[in-house]
């Protein structure tokens, strides 16, 4: 790609990969057909997670951005390391596995670099609710007691949108009500809980630390849209900021990027609501204006968001300051923007970002997810061209990326 376009047009949104993925899990909760809309269904990810699912004997039947899914007859209950290693959004079947047929094994997940990861916040919950499970050769192994997971009160010690999720799909089928305190209360939490509910679940305080759900018999089918994606919504806004330019970012939801909005406005950039679309708007004769900013969990900063907001502040008037809590190995984009001339300098989790007046093109490598993205976005203005290697890290999380900048005058290309 060649720096140095504005961007201006229409971008529309696709439905939120981070949630799409696990309301996948959710059909394994039920013999129904499970049909959801809006659902990003191009992206690597969701296809990781259909062959795990489809490995299980799940029906997964996709068109455009439906996509239908029926568990009707499933013919193991193992999910093994060749899928699950792709992507940690797999260790999502775990719970809702256990729970509808008492037993599975999944293999300990993979995904993004950016830490260590673990799961066992997910493995002592399940047993809270009476599960054994062993490790056993990189496998979880789980059985649920006799006549199922037992309704129980977890606290979890650290907020955790994975075990949030799993735990909140175990306890629709177990026995008695559940209590999750410290829980995740980000939106894809929510329209997954949402979803659930559609399909017959009780649950109740979606959104805040306290979810409680009193487990059922059976699930039934339902039909759901997917919620926006906010991390891709927030991406085209750092997109706008950067390269000058009007955007309309179309199909979004600006209630869920809050601390995002709140941060961008002090660049200096103009957001503004338009019924679903969100415009974004930034005149390129004022300088971007540096700031910090400290990842936490929702509703603070994403920490999915970090990394674009550190590409933004590479050509912004000043030095920021990015603080990572969540994550303690996700800074590895500093090096490759510093490739490209950025002025960066770590320190434990923070990093100083001195803003200079211009990045230069240079050939750079994608790590993770969001970390390549970000160079997709410093590429976007830096003076020359840049090629970003190991695009596929991009196409597990952004649909047609390429085609949505290019449509706003980008100078951008697939090699
Ligand atoms: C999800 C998102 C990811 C996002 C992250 C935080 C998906 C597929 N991925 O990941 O894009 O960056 O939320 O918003 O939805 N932890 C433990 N033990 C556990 C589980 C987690 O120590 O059992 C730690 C993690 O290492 C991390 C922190 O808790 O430091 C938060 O992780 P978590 O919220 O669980 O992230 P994921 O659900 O994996």
């Amino acid at each position: 790609m060649n720096g140095g376009r504005a961007l201006n047009g229409d971008i529309p949104i696709s439905g939120a990969k981070n949630c799409a993925l696990k309301l996948m899990c959710a059909a394994l909760l039920t013999d129904q057909s499970l049909h959801l809309e809006n659902s990003p269904n191009s992206l690597r990810d969701m296809r990781s997670q259909t062959e795990l699912l489809e490995y299980l004997g799940c029906r997964v039947e996709t068109q455009g951005d439906l996509m239908a899914l029926n568990a009707g007859d499933l013919q193991t209950y193992t999910a093994p390391y060749d899928i699950v290693r792709k992507m940690r959004g797999s260790i999502l079947v775990l719970g809702p596995l256990l729970a509808r047929f008492g037993e599975a094994k999944v293999s300990l997940p993979g995904g993004c670099a950016i830490g260590t990861r673990p799961v066992d916040m997910h493995i002592k919950a399940l047993e809270e609710m009476g599960a054994q499970i062993t490790l056993d050769e990189g496998y979880i192994n789980a059985r649920a007691p006799q006549g199922g997971l037992q309704g129980a009160k977890i606290l979890f010690p650290k907020v955790s949108v994975g075990a949030t999720e799993n735990l909140m799909m175990a306890a629709t089928l177990a026995n008695g009500t559940t209590l999750l305190a410290n829980a995740a209360r980000e939106p894809e939490i929510v329209d997954l809980g949402e979803c659930l509910i559609k399909m017959g679940a009780k649950i109740e305080g979606l959104g805040s630390d306290t979810i409680r759900i009193e487990g059922v018999n059976s699930l039934s089918g339902a039909r759901h849209s997917v919620v926006p994606d906010r991390i891709e919504t927030g991406t085209y806004m750092v997109a706008a900021a950067m390269t000058g330019g009007t955007l309309r970012l179309k199909n979004a939801r600006i209630k869920h990027l809050s601390a995002a909005v709140g941060h961008l406005s002090q660049t200096g950039v103009d957001i503004e609501e338009d019924g679903s679309d969100i415009i974004v708007n930034r005149d390129s004769a004022v300088p971007l204006k540096a700031i910090d900013i400290m990842t936490e969990p929702h509703p603070g900063f994403p920490t999915d968001l970090q990394a674009q907001f550190m590409a933004m502040l590479t050509i912004a008037e000043g030095a920021g300051m990015v603080t990572e809590t969540i994550f303690e190995n996700r800074f590895m984009h500093v090096p490759e923007l510093a490739r490209m001339g950025a002025n960066i300098t770590v320190q434990g989790n923070s990093a100083i970002v001195r803003g200079v007046p211009r990045l230069k093109g240079a050939e750079v490598m994608a790590t993770d997810l969001r970390a390549s993205v970000a160079l997709v976005l410093a590429g976007l203005v830096a003076e020359g061209e840049t090629t970003v290697n190991r695009i596929y890290h991009l196409e597990r999380g952004y649909e047609r990326i390429v085609d949505k900048l290019a449509a706003c005058s980008a100078d951008i290309r697939k090699a």
